[in-house]
């Protein structure tokens, strides 16, 4: 990470700008109408220059979608850019026709077309949507949002229910995106294309109002391409409530840092009882502050924290599961020698050629046959054992899993993801039913190591 630029920004930003509540999407016809296209934003704040962006409405993040568990969700999308385009619904447990993966899913649409999204979101949590074709191209330029699905009762009033999306992005001193670097090989073979900017819901080090004597939750969302954020919530008094949009039924102390992992949610609550600033730290190396919580008097509401309930979600029967490895290999200093693509093996040279380092199993990307397929109901256990030298961050679609173990160490909490961060050299278990039938994309969320190597899927009939 680039500190210079970290400080410039943080420094010329002197007076901090306020947190953009995100604008929600409006519908029509009982459709949200969602348009991908170029436009711009001040990332580097109000006195900063523009930056050429594609968005979602013309907005950065893209407008906020909320609905109601079990109601469907249908979204009219436009595709305004001179590519083809589709958006995927990260973590919902969607019909697979509806899933947005260009190329298995659907085909992708294609500059001036438009294509119909229509599904029922069956849990309700945090959730968010994003560009699913060339996703390391694409998500980058801002092409993601936020999709909330609420409660009948949501537990919390909307203006103490604040989503944070948290972003990177790679510029330069006059604000212009560095579109060279995509697809860049050295980022692709190493931790990913990280940026050196840091954005709450597109602004930089903004105020995040909170009220005094009042419980809030917080939806951090982290929609950066390669980033891990480390973030300690005990350092600014808040108790881990959820992950990846599912709610544990309990609020948690933690102690020391969770991992926000590029894709990853993580719900919190906090209640501040005096008034003034508390920083919003990355954890990462040096404490970093991306925003400042601002407390303000308020009458305390007395309303004891009420949590937010717990999705139904399909248990995996662990006596009778399947037990599959996935063994990630390649990357720098991965010591991996060949690869296989579709029967064939690359050697080395073959492999930079065709811009592949990394492999599930031996294979590098989408293969013409599936990595697995299930009986509908059957559960699964993967195995995923990480023999590369960077940590990753294991994306499922259309599935939640149950997180049982690293290293052979059954979890304390064997908490429901969609995405499961590995470090190098970890082993970690994971177990769900596959229910959904449909052909799944499973992959790195690091998106440039899913574009060279780190993509596969699986199909349930
Ligand atoms: Cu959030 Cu296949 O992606
Ligand atoms: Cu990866």
């Amino acid at each position: 990470m680039d500190r210079r630029l970290f400080l410039k920004g943080t420094l010329a930003s002197g007076a901090s700008t306020l947190l953009p509540r995100l604008s929600l999407a409006k519908s029509s016809d009982g459709f949200f109408e969602l348009e991908a296209g170029k436009s711009q934003a001040k990332l580097y704040g109000d006195q900063g220059p523009f930056s050429d962006l594609w968005l979602y409405n013309g907005q950065l993040p893209g407008p906020e979608i909320r609905a109601k568990q079990g109601e469907r969700v249908r979204v009219r999308f436009t595709n305004r850019l001179d590519e083809p385009t589709s958006i995927h619904w990260h973590g919902i447990r969607i019909d697979n026709a509806m899933d947005g993966v260009a190329g298995l899913t659907q085909p992708a649409v294609k500059p001036g077309e438009s294509f119909d999204y229509d599904f029922v979101a069956p849990d309700a949590g945090t959730y968010w949507y994003h560009a699913h074709n060339m996703s390391w191209n694409q998500v980058p330029r801002g092409l993601s949002g936020a999709l909330i699905i609420e409660e009948a009762n949501e537990p919390f009033p909307v203006e103490n229910d604040l989503t944070l999306i948290l972003n990177d992005w790679r510029l330069d001193e006059d604000g212009a995106l560095d579109t060279d670097s995509f697809g860049a090989r050295m980022d692709f073979s190493h931790a990913g294309r990280l940026g050196n900017w840091l954005t709450v819901n597109g602004t930089s080090l903004p105020d995040i109002p909170l009220q005094a004597g009042r419980w809030h939750r917080l939806r951090l969302i982290n929609t950066s391409a390669s980033r891990v954020l480390d973030i300690a919530p005990a350092r600014f008094g808040a108790k881990l409530i959820g992950l990846d949009g599912q709610c544990f039924g309990e609020a948690r102390d933690v102690e020391g840092t969770v991992q926000l992992s590029p894709a990853q949610r993580m719900d919190l609550v906090m209640r501040p009882e005096t008034v003034g600033t508390i920083p919003f730290e990355m954890m990462t190396g040096q404490p970093f502050t991306f925003a400042n919580f601002q407390v303000s008097a308020s009458e305390p509401d007395d309303q004891p924290l009420t949590l937010p309930g717990v999705n139904r979600l399909p248990e995996p029967d662990l006596s009778k599961a399947r037990t599959l490895p996935l063994v990630m290999a390649g990357g720098a200093m991965g010591g991996m020698r060949s690869l296989m693509k579709d029967g064939k093996e690359l050697d080395m040279r073959q492999m930079m050629e065709a811009g592949l380092f990394w492999a599930f199993n031996g294979d590098a990307g989408m293969q013409d046959a599936p990595f697995f397929s299930a009986k509908r109901g059957e559960s699964i256990i993967l195995e995923s054992r990480n023999d590369t030298t960077f940590a990753h961050a294991m994306h499922i679609h259309g599935h939640h899993f149950r997180v049982l173990e690293r290293n052979g160490d059954t979890l304390e909490h064997q908490d429901w993801r969609d995405t499961f961060t590995t470090v190098p050299r970890e082993t970690v278990r994971i177990a769900f039913v596959a229910d959904n039938p449909g052909k799944w994309l499973t992959h790195c969320h690091m998106l440039g190591h899913a574009a060279s190597g780190m993509m596969t899927w699986f199909e349930v009939s």
